[in-house]
């Protein structure tokens, strides 16, 4: 029986987002009905919501999350009823272009869930990035679920899920990181701090965090940045390179995603130095850099999609460090909330108030 349950749906471009009652079918052939335990308040969630990233409304929104298998569809055999999981937006085919190369986190073709789920008048919703877990529960593809320990608090497991993995991985793969490298990570939010975390297991000399706001600066520290720049203040290029003895970081990761940030971080490199693109652009915004300067100054520009991570590889591995003392992944919960508290953890998210505000749905641990 398909079942009725609550899920925070945005409805039309930059309205504020209402919790509704959602229609979940029964999950079908590798597919899987999972409750949600908690669930990340992404910026990417802010972005669907402004119709930032396409305009497929309604949207059900929620993409970080932890949650226990609940029913298994026909020929599910990558998880059972009752397995703690993570939910992943990379459940590679292993059959298109990308994945037949041996690059699997550049997958064209992710499994999502065949079945919609909608609203109680039928109307299909989209899922944020295939997952849509601000609710009770969501139906997702089974390879959209990678098991974790169990004991794993859910509030931070379920950070893994996305804006964690995408900045430790924009350090760690796609720059990636080298021991000896300085790296400046500019907007130190979730994704950025994740970076700051990630640069510094992977050996960086030097760890520079950039942002606009104290608080964030601070919490960097926390992270393991080594110098702060306040970007509100300073001169940010000036600055990074000041503190890379006059050349630039290796690599400087834009966690923003604005043309003002991306420009920065392009000219404050050093010369064949690297810049990772993580945070995610509007789809007005538009660069313009003089070709020369492209050439002129070498090295590469990478844009980083989930910190070009494999679930299966990397959510058992940040799991694990995390309970071994060597990634304080529950750190980046700063507060706990309802789910109909989304619309009031985003204008927090704006005011800079939060790393991670995570949605506890009822009856999970908190
Ligand atoms: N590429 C991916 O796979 C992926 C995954 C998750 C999130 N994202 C994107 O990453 C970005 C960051 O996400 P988040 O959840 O950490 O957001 P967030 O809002 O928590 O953090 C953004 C941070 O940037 C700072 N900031 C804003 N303007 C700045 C400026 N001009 N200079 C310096 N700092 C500035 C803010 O003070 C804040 O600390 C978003 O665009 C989000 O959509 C990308
Ligand atoms: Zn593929
Ligand atoms: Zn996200």
């Amino acid at each position: 029986m398909p079942q009725s349950v609550r899920g925070v749906v945005a409805r039309t471009k930059g309205e504020p987002v209402t919790t509704l009652t959602i229609v979940v079918p029964d999950p079908g052939p590798g597919e899987v009905v999972v409750a949600v335990r908690a669930c990340g308040v992404c910026h990417t969630d802010l972005h669907y919501r402004d119709g930032g990233i396409n305009d497929d409304f309604p949207f059900l929104l929620g993409h970080e999350a932890a949650g226990t298998v609940e029913s298994v569809g026909e020929g599910v055999t990558h998880v059972a009823v009752d397995d703690a999981v993570v939910l992943n937006w990379r459940a590679v085919c292993g059959e298109c272009r990308a994945c037949r190369r041996g690059r699997p986190w550049y997958c064209f073709d992710t499994h999502n869930a065949a079945q919609a789920m909608t609203l109680e008048d039928g109307t299909p919703l989209t899922p944020a990035l295939g997952i849509g877990a601000f609710a009770d529960k969501t139906l997702v593809h089974e390879l959209q679920c990678t098991k974790v320990d169990p004991d794993a608090d859910p509030a931070a497991a379920g950070l893994i899920g996305c804006g964690v993995m995408a900045g430790w991985g924009a350090a760690v793969n796609t720059a990636p990181v080298r021991v000896g490298d300085t790296v400046a990570v500019i907007g130190c939010g979730g994704v950025g701090d994740a970076a700051v975390a990630g640069a510094l297991f992977a050996g960086a000399r030097q760890v520079i965090a950039v942002d606009t706001d104290a608080t964030k600066l601070e919490w960097a520290t926390g992270f393991g940045a080594t110098h702060t720049v306040d970007a509100g203040s300073e001169d940010v290029v000036a600055r990074l390179r000041e503190l890379t003895g006059g050349f630039g970081p290796d690599i400087v990761i834009d966690a923003v995603g604005t043309p003002a940030t991306f420009r920065q971080a392009f000219d404050a490199r050093d010369l064949a130095g690297t810049v990772v693109l993580v945070g995610v652009p509007n789809p007005e915004a538009v660069l313009e850099i003089p070709l020369i300067e492209v050439f002129g100054h070498g090295g590469a520009t990478k844009s980083s999609w989930y910190g070009d991570c494999l679930p299966e590889r990397d959510f058992p591995l940040l799991v694990e460090l995390w309970q071994a003392g060597r990634f304080p992944l529950d750190r980046f919960v700063t507060e706990r909330v309802a789910l109909d508290e989304v619309e009031q953890a985003f204008t927090t998210m704006q005011d800079g108030g939060v790393l991670r505000s995570v949605v506890m749905i009822d009856g999970a641990s908190s």
